[in-house]
């Protein structure tokens, strides 16, 4: 069973920027501090995700979750009812939001839930900011309801897991996205869409069935898209581009520029990616991107770069 030293335990952990493993009712999260861009990082590295998708940010209560995402009377009737519970909502960023653009994955919102388990609740009140949390297992396997499963699985990539049993739900919570009216089922998980129509007397949009299966979060998931050109593994850089640069070897250029990670560190550059993205976009017309070696968490870095290039193109 669960020690309260190891709750303490892991607030601190989570207070130096490390990742704890902590049972919610839904499943294991696996946590960092959200306003930490280098803890984020470090998440997705563990976890060994090729992607970089929105993750969801955990508080001890809907006063806390007020401080960085935008209530409308809709979302707060679902927070009121709902919460503290396996439903996750999404709804607009605060304009001085301090949670890490990685967690967001660049997007203007920011998903969030107040988990019902005690030992999950005790760890968000004794840290007290908002906790980045995915589920606790590596990428493409089951999602743990044990800390057994956090141990084999990631045992060797946190500094605290907090056993507080098999959890209850053992289902992911519901995602529902509170930037339409009516609100849109983005995840179906431990809340019953029924439950939430029935509390709220209207349906929920989305969620719909397409040749017999459901449409995937992704699909319904909107990706951030810079309005500037970007042009990928650019080794020189022309007349009116600014630089995204990678590494510590850069190619001849006096304007502007950001290095992900002037090290050559994967980590660091995923840290920074959206950051200087962004101060890149509002700053320029044309971006060229220096290439970034495709292992560890270059993967995701260059999935989404690939994304940023092309996203008229590909409609996303
Ligand atoms: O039960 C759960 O929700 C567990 C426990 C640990 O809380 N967490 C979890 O996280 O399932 P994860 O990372 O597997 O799911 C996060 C999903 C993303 O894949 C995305 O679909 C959605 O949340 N999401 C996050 N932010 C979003 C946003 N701004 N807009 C739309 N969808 C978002
Ligand atoms: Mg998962």
């Amino acid at each position: 069973m669960v020690q309260t030293s190891d709750i303490l335990a892991a607030a601190e952990a989570l207070k130096a920027g490390e990742l704890v493993a902590f049972p919610t009712e839904t499943v294991y999260g696996l946590g960092g501090d959200a306003c930490s861009d280098m803890a984020v990082a470090a998440i997705f590295a563990a976890k060994g995700r090729p992607q970089f998708n929105p993750l969801i940010m955990h508080v001890e209560s809907l006063e806390k979750a007020r401080s960085f995402g935008v209530f409308t009377a809709r979302a707060l009737e679902l927070a009121e009812r709902f919460w503290p519970g396996p439903l996750t909502l999404v709804v607009p960023k605060t304009a001085d939001c301090a949670v890490s653009l990685l967690a967001t994955a660049g997007l203007d919102s920011v998903a969030v839930r107040v988990p019902a388990h005690a030992e999950a609740r005790q760890l968000l009140a004794a840290f007290g900011g908002p906790v980045a949390a995915p589920s606790a297992n590596l990428s493409g396997r089951l999602s743990p309801t044990q800390a057994d499963h956090v141990r084999d699985q990631l045992g060797s990539k946190v500094s605290v897991i907090v056993d507080g049993g098999p959890t209850s739900v053992g289902l992911e919570s519901t995602i529902v996205s509170c930037l339409t009216e009516p609100p849109s089922l983005l995840r179906a998980g431990g809340l019953a869409r029924g439950d939430i129509e029935a509390a709220l007397g209207i349906s929920l949009s989305g969620g719909e069935m397409e040749d017999g299966k459901p449409l995937s979060p992704g699909q319904l998931q909107h990706h951030y898209a810079p309005e500037a050109m970007l042009r990928l593994g650019a080794e020189t850089v022309e007349d009116g581009e600014a630089l995204l640069a990678f590494g510590p070897n850069l190619p001849a250029h006096k304007g502007l520029m950001f290095n992900l990670s002037p090290s050559g560190d994967l980590v660091e550059a995923a840290a920074n990616l959206f950051a200087h993205l962004h101060e890149l976009d509002a700053k320029a017309e044309r971006i060229a991107a220096m290439p970034v070696p495709e292992h560890g968490l270059g993967e995701a870095i260059n999935d989404r770069l690939r994304r940023a290039a092309a996203p008229r193109a590909l409609g996303l």
